[in-house]
């Protein structure tokens, strides 16, 4: 496995919840030399600065800025969360067992949940003489299982089964005498008293690089750690241009974006503005020589069901960079944001492939066409080439990663200027 593999391995095995992964950014922006800014101190952003916030422990931005003539943003928009259980109040249900109570987060596969171990990760908050604080929980063991039901008690089993969130998918802590002990030790984790929590299960087996040729990578939350990942390595690799490079990564994706922290929110508009304000550039200029680049992974054709994909538009796991499109902008790729990360890519020397849904099956949408509400640029939506969406452990190719981290290193080192009915890139 090269080192950027590795690298990336490394951020999917310590991303056990949507905090963790943002932690885990956080630490390499510092150790790149970032600079956290807080959202409620007065900023006073300097020419070569390099600058990154958080909010609310689940969103994050950072941003550069260049030392001359400055012409607008290149964005990027991926997303930390992914679809799980998130663990109820009042968790515990006891009786012959201690089970734990659980509600779906997002559009979810629930059968690959069953059968495995699997434990909790996310952030509390606790009490304190003054207040109260947040503090990450996660805790690293085996810890919890979904069992199935036998086949001899439900023949059926390989027919099909409707889930009933309520009964089937209720994970076992332990026997009677479980009760009262994980609230306990996520107690003692938590370090104090917990007044409320964001804890969501996750599996525990790691990412894991695969094939006859190496080729396939899996690991739980490719959807969409794999683009947070490549856009970071791009933006932070990115060479210096004349716009303001932005890296965005947001949460509450998987379930429609309305939340402080979710592309619905005012996070990234208001940040830009208050890079204008101090820097002393006038906003509306900078988004008319802008652009952003939404990214969210993408279907691959299915090795066992290609009949689920578009006929010619159905990308391929290993063959570069997916541009996807709509023509009711639940993907917001245009002729004109196609063609400007098309040459981009084509220069940086990395392919690019086309998905379209297939006519008679609705897909479905991501944080580009929220967030073009906010900040209204040229935006195009791109992903990479994934099986098995929104399962526990999902797949994609390891070169189409490098890829993504390559042509976002070349866009995030890209000036764009108005130019007639275009831009000029240098
Ligand atoms: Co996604």
């Amino acid at each position: 496995m090269d080192n950027r593999t590795k690298a990336l391995c490394d951020f999917l095995d310590a991303s056990h919840s949507v905090y963790h992964a943002q932690a885990y950014l956080a630490q390499t922006l510092e150790a790149a030399g970032y600079t956290r800014l807080l959202e409620h101190q007065a900023w006073s952003l300097v020419p070569g600065g390099k600058y990154y916030l958080t909010r609310g422990g689940s969103a994050l931005l950072a941003f550069r800025v260049p030392r001359g003539e400055i012409t607008g943003f290149t964005m990027s928009a991926s997303h930390a969360d992914r679809p799980g259980f998130k663990v109820k109040e009042n968790f515990e249900l006891t009786g012959t067992y201690t089970r734990m109570a659980v509600e779906r987060y997002g559009g979810m596969l629930i059968a690959p949940w069953l059968d495995r171990p699997l434990s909790v990760a996310g952030r509390v908050t606790v009490e304190t003489e003054d207040g109260v604080r947040s503090r990450l929980v996660d805790i690293d063991r085996d810890l919890l299982l979904i069992p199935n039901v036998a086949i001899h008690m439900n023949r059926q089993a390989n027919d099909g089964y409707h889930w009933n969130p309520a009964v089937d998918t209720l994970p076992l802590i332990g026997g009677k005498e479980a009760a009262g002990k994980l609230s306990a030790l996520l107690e003692q984790a938590a370090g104090g008293k917990i007044l409320g929590q964001d804890l969501y299960l996750y599996i525990r087996q790691k990412a894991a690089v695969w094939g006859v040729d190496e080729a396939y990578i899996s690991a739980a939350g490719l959807d969409d750690l794999e683009c947070v990942w490549g856009c970071a390595q791009g933006f932070l690799h990115g060479k210096e241009s004349r716009a303001i490079p932005v890296l965005c990564v947001f949460d509450s994706e998987e379930v429609g974006s309305c939340s402080p922290q979710g592309a619905a929110s005012g996070f990234l508009e208001e940040v830009l503005g208050r890079i204008c304000a101090s820097l002393k550039l006038e906003l509306s200029r900078m988004l008319a020589q802008s652009f952003l680049v939404s990214a969210d992974n993408a279907h691959a054709i299915h090795p066992n069901h290609p009949e689920y994909a578009d006929p010619g538009n159905a990308p391929v796991m290993g063959e570069g960079i997916v541009l996807k499109f709509n023509a009711n902008l639940s993907y917001c790729t245009d002729a004109l944001s196609a063609g400007i990360f098309r040459k981009i890519c084509h220069k940086a020397g990395v392919k690019v492939q086309s998905f379209h849904n297939r006519g008679d099956l609705p897909g479905g949408s991501t944080l580009g066409h929220i967030s073009l509400a906010h900040v209204s640029v040229p935006t195009v939506d791109i992903g990479l080439a994934q099986l098995a969406m929104h399962s526990c452990y999902e797949t994609a190719a390891v070169c189409d990663e490098l890829a993504l981290e390559t042509a976002m290193a070349a866009y995030f080192g890209t000036t764009l200027e108005a130019a007639g009915d275009g831009f000029s890139l240098s």
